[in-house]
């Protein structure tokens, strides 16, 4: 029988990149698609702490064998910040994108090091369970925000050698090399092993 995950997710970016890679061996299904309409609450200290989180309030309440992922940007000069606190780094109370790379780029005015990774994680719970997967891509924060496809912090990181931020690279280009496809081909190559 064709085994069922759910993705503690409901982005539908991330939904449909997983089904393509993953094909027709497993079903994933959104935390929608199981009646699933909890704002789950990501208070752990690290990525791997709230991927945790909400894989296992998944499997605990739903029964259901699950995986979740958290990602986080991490830069060297602020000792690893923001880390955890990626999405909200410039308020703690709500996502704002522009003003995140504001006070990025502020911050490393000056720096030492402009060195920067982002780093996926993904737990996944298979009955009872735990596993972690990990992608990283290492890069620089860029000296102002360049480019316009993407997301976030996609116009101030330069994943490569070449200068270009991930929102000059353009989507298709990001995503061979990202933090979260390669946490997800981890992934994949576990569950189809
Ligand atoms: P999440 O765990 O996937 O929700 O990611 C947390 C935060 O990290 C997002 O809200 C974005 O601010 C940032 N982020 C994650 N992935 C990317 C990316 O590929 N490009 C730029 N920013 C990202």
């Amino acid at each position: 029988m064709k085994q069922t995950l759910v993705f503690a997710t409901n982005n539908a970016h991330k939904l449909s990149e997983i089904r393509a890679m993953l094909g027709d061996a497993i079903e994933v299904r959104s935390l929608a698609e199981i009646g699933c309409f909890d704002d789950i609450p990501e208070t752990a200290p690290t990525l791997e702490g709230n991927a945790l989180i909400k894989a296992r309030w998944v499997y605990e309440r739903y029964g259901l064998n699950c995986f979740a992922d958290d990602t986080g940007l991490e830069v060297e000069a602020l000792g690893g910040r923001p880390g955890v606190h990626t999405a909200r780094y410039a308020y703690p109370d709500r996502h704002d994108p522009e003003a995140n790379n504001r006070k990025l780029l502020a911050e490393l005015q000056g720096a030492a090091t402009r060195a920067a990774r982002f780093r996926t994680v993904i737990a996944l719970i298979q009955g009872g369970e735990e596993k972690l997967f990990e992608g990283i891509v290492e890069g620089e924060i860029a000296p102002c925000e360049r480019g316009t496809d993407g997301f976030g912090y996609d116009p101030v990181f330069m994943p490569g050698t070449d200068g270009l931020t991930f929102a000059e690279l353009g989507v298709e280009a990001k995503n061979r090399i990202s933090h979260r496809a390669r946490a997800v081909a981890a992934l994949c190559q576990y569950l189809l092993k």
